[in-house]
């Protein structure tokens, strides 16, 4: 997730010697490097691309920078007059990225591609940076319901092409990341994540028969099963905070389910990561399962913890 590279000296290496973390996501030799790393150092099953949720703003005509140590910001002043369609021009280095990783991605590793839902998207559209409340989005959805409404299907159509596109060019499969989507009330959940991404995997698997979905509604607690049932994705991923037994009881069990290790105790290390990673083991025994963090690797998790960690499942 999006602090992937940072707790690896190689990604740090790499990103001394780069001007921004932009221009990394958009030169393919160095993104390419980038998403090929941690498969390297520790053999994992699958790679996920080098890039950003927020190369969709971009490609809408929104101004997007990242300050060192200050997170994203985006030019507000430009809502008003975003691009119609997406610019796929601005997105055909992350294209031609995921070309250069599958030719030096072992046959048997899958590489995942990636968009952020609508909403979450929307969220730094709307309030211009990340926010701990994302009340500046909930405010605009509240108040303006038509204008939020075409922000939405602006979004919706601009991340179905681009995960099209991301599919013919060569990704096994896709995760659609509502890191947000926990701060909604249920109708709100339905009308702002829901919804949104149904269309989505709709329209990807009109241009990609079957092509896998796997959806990331983080915070969505109870509501994951509405979730899953209405938006027909092929697995969910999981954050810590859910109880695995209801997930488990309430998913059904032909659908994958993924995750969900918090990322804190990673980081702690010792029996405790022992103890956690044995309790996911444990919870999803009988079922199409992936074993993964429940958010995104902390950038000061110590590399013996993530081996110690591999080494459990492996050996379970
Ligand atoms: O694991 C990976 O490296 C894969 C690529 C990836 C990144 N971002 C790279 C990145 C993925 C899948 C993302 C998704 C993403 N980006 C999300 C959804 C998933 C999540 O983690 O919640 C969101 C909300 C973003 C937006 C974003 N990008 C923020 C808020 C930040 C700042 C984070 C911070 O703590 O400073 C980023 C930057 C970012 N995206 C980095 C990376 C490796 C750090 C950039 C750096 O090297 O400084």
């Amino acid at each position: 997730m999006r602090q992937a590279g940072r707790y690896l000296p190689e990604y740090r290496a790499l990103r001394e010697r780069t001007p921004s973390f932009l221009d990394m996501c958009f030169t393919p030799t160095l993104a390419a490097e980038v998403t090929l790393q941690p498969v390297r150092r520790f053999g994992f099953d699958a790679a996920i691309l080098f890039s950003d949720i927020l190369v969709v703003p971009l490609a809408l005509g929104q101004s997007v920078t990242f300050e060192a140590g200050d997170g994203p910001r985006l030019d507000t002043g430009a809502l008003g007059r975003l691009r119609p369609h997406v610019d796929h021009g601005k997105l055909e280095p992350i294209y031609e990225t995921i070309g250069r990783v599958k030719e030096e991605l072992p046959s048997e590793v899958a590489l995942l591609g990636f968009c952020g839902a609508p909403w979450t998207v929307a969220t730094y559209m709307v309030a211009g940076r990340g926010t701990p409340d994302q009340a500046p989005a909930r405010n605009f959805a509240y108040q303006d319901p038509q204008a939020f409404g075409r922000l939405i299907d602006r979004l919706v159509e601009a991340s179905s092409e681009y995960l099209v596109r991301q599919f013919r060019a060569g990704v096994h499969a896709v995760q659609i990341f509502d890191t947000w989507a926990g701060t909604l009330p249920p109708v709100e959940f339905v009308r702002c994540c829901v919804d949104p991404v149904a269309r989505i995997v709709n329209a990807v698997r009109a241009a990609i028969p079957g092509a896998p979905i796997i959806g990331f509604p983080r915070g969505a607690g109870t509501s994951l099963p509405i979730y899953v049932r209405r938006t027909g994705v092929t697995a969910v991923g999981l954050d810590w905070m859910i109880d695995l037994a209801f997930a488990a009881a309430q998913v059904p069990s032909g659908l994958a389910l993924q995750g969900n290790l918090d990322p804190l105790v990673l980081r702690a290390g010792g029996a405790a990561l022992d103890v956690a990673v044995d309790t996911v083991m444990a919870a999803f025994t009988g079922r199409p399962f992936i074993f993964n963090l429940g958010h995104g690797i902390l950038p000061d998790t110590p590399i013996p913890h993530v081996e110690q960690m591999l080494a459990r499942v492996r050996a379970s």
